[in-house]
């Protein structure tokens, strides 16, 4: 019998965009868990630097696979890949995405608005697709990074809320379709958590400390999430919410909670002037 820090031993789980960020802690966390985990993105130096680093530890292994996540030969390629390698799939979490930097309704164009679907929704959509026919044999999961902004709308960020708020009605017609299968299709909504796409933002911005401070103080809870917090519910939600399905996992640090200064002054273009 596994040990309890076995959570989910010898379990496949497949994760895009796991080579940084939110992807690669979900990596490490499952991991730690014993699992074989197949991770994928489109940097080979980044990503094999993670799978030696990984598989030298343990206790569970794992293997990465290079993919442009714009291509459904490369999606369908990473599905049959990791079932080849590793007989079966229980898990998979749609991770990659991107967040664009602030843009105002005036300035997004028709085609950077459909370029953010095809990377936000299209992509986790066709994965899904292909990962299912393996899921359904195992019983097994499907977890979309959502977006707490999804829920309570975001500055100058239309295309991306609209994109997260997608995966969301995605996540529960699908997760409606899988019940016969017993899969479960659940969301997970991050607030503010502190990744190398927060760190790009803050380089960017005319003050950098500020804008780092202005980030932690939205939660209540004073501080930035940290990818190991969400990876660890990935995993929770793997291998223990065995009764959640179509739920979405809130991660806010309190910062969709009481009032707040919400008027914005006049002539401010960004919630973080
Ligand atoms: N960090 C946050 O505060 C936050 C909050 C809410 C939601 N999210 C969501 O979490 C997910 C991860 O975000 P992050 O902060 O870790 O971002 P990140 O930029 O640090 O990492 C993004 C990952 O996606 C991958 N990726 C992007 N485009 C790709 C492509 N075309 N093909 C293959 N892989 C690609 C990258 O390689 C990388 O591994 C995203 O879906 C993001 O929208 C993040």
């Amino acid at each position: 019998m596994a040990s309890s820090s076995l959570r989910y031993q010898d379990k496949v789980v497949l994760i895009t965009g796991g080579s940084k960020g939110l992807g690669e802690a979900a990596v490490r966390e499952f991991v730690k868990a014993g699992s074989k985990v197949a991770f994928c993105a489109r940097g080979v130096e980044v990503g094999k630097a993670l799978e030696v680093e990984l598989n030298k530890v343990g206790p569970g292994e794992c293997f990465f696979i290079q993919c442009d996540v714009f291509k459904e030969d490369d999606i369908k390629r990473t599905v049959e890949q990791t079932v080849e390698k590793y007989k079966r799939l229980d898990c998979l979490i749609n991770n990659a995405g991107w967040h664009p930097p602030e843009m105002k309704i005036d300035d997004v164009t028709a085609e950077h608005f459909k370029w953010l679907n095809d990377l936000n929704v299209i992509n986790p959509f066709i994965f899904s697709k292909h990962a299912l026919p393996h899921l359904r044999k195992t019983k097994g999961n499907i977890i979309n990074i959502s977006s707490l902004v999804a829920k309570i709308g975001q500055t100058h960020a239309v295309p991306y809320v609209t994109t997260k708020g997608a995966i969301d009605a995605m996540t529960r017609a699908m997760a409606v379709d899988e019940a016969q299968y017993e899969v479960r299709v659940n969301t997970i909504s991050p607030g503010n958590f502190w990744t190398p796409l927060w760190d790009e933002f803050s380089q960017a911005s005319a003050d950098t400390k500020a804008f780092i401070q202005r980030g932690a103080e939205a939660q209540l809870i004073g501080r930035f999430g940290k990818p190991e917090e969400s990876g660890k519910m990935c995993l929770f939600i793997a291998a223990e919410a065995t009764f959640c399905t179509g739920h979405d996992f809130v991660m806010s640090g309190g910062s969709d909670l009481d009032y707040g200064c919400k008027t914005r002054v006049k002539g401010r273009t960004s919630i973080f002037e």
